[in-house]
C-alpha cells in the first residue's frame, strides 16, 4: 500500500536559483582550475557546497556568484570556490598496506644502511595530502622505523590545493577519535589533549611534524621541486580526473620519482594504458625503473 503523501510532490525548492549553466560554468571552472571533473551526478553536492560561499557574500543567485567569480576585485574568490568543491576525505593509516610496504621497502632500507640506500637523504611527497593524515602517517613510520630520523637529511613534502585543508594539517591536531585506525605501536606519537569546548583531541608529536613541510601546490601547474623523491603519495586525488588529466600527472610522477623509487596510488585509481618506466610491484604500488 501506498501512504497518501509518497505520492505528493517532492519539493525541491532550492534557497538559491540553480540553472544547468550555473552548475555547467562552475564545473567547467573546477575543470580548468583543477582539473577535477564534476559529473552531472555532482550537481547537488556543487549545489549545497557552494551555497554556503553565496551566503557568506550575502548573493542570492548561483548568477550572481558567477558574475562576482569573474571580477577582478573579488578578492580572490576563485580560492574559495576551489576549496568548496575540493572532496577531502582522508583517515590515518588509510589503505594500510601501502605503509606495510613503505615500512620494509623505504623506511626500513634507509634505516639498515648506515648512510641510507639514498645517501642519508630521503625525500617523501604526500600529493594531495588533504587534512594531514597521509603525510602524518607517513611520518609515525618514519620515526619509529628509523629513530635517529630528525639526525638524517629526511624530509615529507605535503601538498594540496585547497588552502582550508592545510591550514588544519599543519596544525597537527585530530578529534579523539581519529586515532582508532592506528596500529597500537604508534600511539605514543599522539598525545590527548583538551581541544577546547569540552571535547578531547590529539595533537601529534612536535618532532613528528617537524619532519613534514606543508605547502599548496596545484598539481596541474609547474612544480617548484630541484631533486628526485624517493617515494610519492598521490591516494585518492586522480579519482577526480579524467583520463588525459590522469596520464600526464603520471608521466610527471614517473619524471620525479628517484629510480628504484615508490608510486603510491589510491585503491580504485589503477593505471590504465601504459607508463614507461614505471612497473606495478604490488596492489597500486609502482616502482620507477632504473
Ligand atoms: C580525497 S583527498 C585524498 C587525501 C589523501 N591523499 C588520502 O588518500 O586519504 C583528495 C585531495 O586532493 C586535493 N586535490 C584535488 N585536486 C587537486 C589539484 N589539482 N592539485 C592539488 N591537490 C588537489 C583535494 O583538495 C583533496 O584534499
Amino acid at each position: 500500500m501506498v501512504a497518501p503523501n509518497e505520492l505528493a510532490p517532492v519539493d525541491i525548492t532550492r534557497e538559491f536559483d540553480f540553472t544547468e549553466a550555473d552548475f555547467r560554468s562552475l564545473a567547467q571552472l573546477a575543470y580548468e582550475h583543477t582539473g577535477i571533473t564534476l559529473a552531472d551526478s555532482k550537481r547537488n553536492l556543487v549545489y549545497s557546497r557552494v551555497s554556503r560561499r553565496l551566503r557568506t557574500l550575502g548573493l542570492t543567485s548561483f548568477k550572481q556568484y558567477r558574475s562576482y567569480l569573474a571580477r577582478d576585485d573579488n578578492s580572490g574568490e576563485i580560492e574559495n570556490f576551489i576549496n568548496a568543491i575540493s572532496t577531502n576525505l582522508t583517515k590515518f593509516f588509510r589503505e594500510s598496506h601501502h605503509f606495510d610496504h613503505f615500512r620494509s621497502h623505504v623506511a626500513g632500507s634507509f634505516a639498515h644502511s648506515s648512510r641510507g640506500s639514498t645517501g642519508g637523504r630521503l625525500r617523501v611527497w604526500s600529493a594531495g595530502c588533504s587534512t594531514g593524515e597521509e603525510p602524518y602517517t607517513i611520518a609515525v613510520v618514519l620515526r619509529k622505523e628509523v629513530p635517529d630520523i630528525l639526525r638524517h637529511d629526511a624530509r615529507i613534502l605535503a601538498t594540496d590545493i585547497d588552502t582550508e585543508v592545510l591550514a588544519k594539517a599543519s596544525r597537527g591536531e585530530y578529534p579523539l577519535d581519529s586515532i582508532d585506525q592506528i596500529p597500537k605501536s604508534y600511539l605514543p606519537f599522539f598525545a590527548e589533549t583538551d581541544g577546547g569546548g569540552g571535547a578531547r583531541s590529539v595533537v601529534v608529536e612536535r618532532e613528528v611534524r617537524s619532519l613534514i613541510t606543508f605547502r599548496r601546490l596545484n598539481l596541474l601547474e609547474a612544480w617548484p621541486f630541484n631533486g628526485l623523491f624517493d617515494a610519492i603519495f598521490c591516494r585518492n586525488v586522480m579519482i577526480y580526473f579524467d583520463n588525459p588529466t590522469k596520464s600526464n600527472l603520471v608521466e610527471r610522477f614517473t619524471q620525479q620519482i628517484r629510480p628504484g623509487g615508490w608510486l603510491y596510488i589510491g585503491h580504485s585509481e589503477s593505471l590504465t594504458g601504459t607508463h614507461p618506466g614505471l612497473r606495478l610491484m604490488g596492489r597500486t604500488i609502482y616502482r620507477r625503473e632504473a
